[in-house]
């Protein structure tokens, strides 16, 4: 029998999902020194072979990441043997290869740390991904990636009528695919170019969205700059409805929330990856299923 250990991000999802398995589940206790410093303090130190440890990565990735390492370490030192990392929103894939000389590549980093400390497994949803594919992820690593997406459920979740659905960029055309399948309709990408970590410009060519209503999905809204310029653009060239579903609310600037709906988007769907108050559609049996 498995036992589910709940890092400090998501507790409930960690409950509900030890609630779908009918497994075991137990708290880490967390606390700091005057200095920052994280303590740690499992509540039931005779833990199982197998533990599920359930962990997102925002807000505040790199205290996320932290807590992570040290309580697998943990879990490690106190005999577990199979650690799986369910992390719902798996931070640091950004950088995934070397643009500029003396740059990180951090995916490498994060797999390399976490084989480290004895996870085995990662559950994750909606992997952020730019140039590599999870094939190409699931080779840098003997830690097996164990990819599902909310992207279906959040299709269906999105009431509006006929829409087109557009992927603000190509590395969004899975989720558009996938998207567009879940709803039998039809599915177009915009390109995209980011100028700086917080601007992009989008455009496309010869699609005619007038009077189309309009679902744009993504696995991340981050800064929102990408759904405010596609939407600002798609309702310049006419389009009916427009509204956001995506994975992650990393949601990483205070306006971008109140940005995306002057920008004319009218409805944010979003899931309990990362808890947020558009948390519509709820991850806990697709996780439970690849754990199962
Ligand atoms: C990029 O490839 C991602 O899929 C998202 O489009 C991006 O991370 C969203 O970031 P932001 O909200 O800051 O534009």
């Amino acid at each position: 029998m498995a036992t589910v250990v709940a890092g400090s991000s998501v507790p409930g999802l960690a409950m509900d999902i030890a609630r779908e398995l009918s497994a075991d589940f137990i708290g880490v206790a967390t606390s700091r020194f005057p200095d920052g410093e994280l303590h740690i303090q499992i509540e039931e130190p005779s833990v199982a072979r197998r533990v599920y440890y359930v962990q997102t990565m925002a807000p505040l990735p790199n205290e996320r990441l932290t807590e992570l390492l040290l309580t697998c370490d943990l879990l490690s030192e106190l005999g577990c043997r199979e650690i799986v990392a369910v992390v719902p929103y798996l931070g640091y894939t950004r950088q995934d290869h070397r643009k500029a000389p003396g740059e990180a590549v951090s995916v490498g980093t994060l797999f390399r740390l976490l084989e480290g400390v004895g996870v085995k497994e990662i559950v994750s949803v909606d992997i952020h991904l730019h140039r590599l594919s999870v094939d190409a992820l699931k080779e840098m690593t003997d830690i097996e990636i164990k990819e599902v997406s909310a992207m279906p459920l959040l299709a269906k979740k999105c009431s509006i009528e006929e829409p087109l659905v557009v992927a603000p960029d190509m590395e969004a055309m899975r989720w558009a695919r996938s998207a567009a399948e879940a709803l039998k309709m039809e599915y177009a990408a915009m390109e995209k170019s980011r100028i700086t970590p917080t601007k992009v410009e989008v455009s496309f060519g010869k699609l005619n969205v007038s009077d189309r209503n309009i679902m744009i999905v993504d696995d991340i809204v981050s800064t929102g700059g990408t759904m405010i310029e596609t939407a600002k653009l798609l309702k310049s060239k006419g389009a009916g409805k427009v509204y956001a579903a995506f994975t992650h609310a990393v949601f990483s600037s205070v306006d971008c929330i109140a940005n995306m709906f002057n920008a004319g988007i009218t409805s944010l769907i979003s899931t309990n990856t990362i808890q947020n108050e558009f948390s519509t559609v709820n991850v806990t049996e697709l996780i439970a299923s690849a754990l199962s």
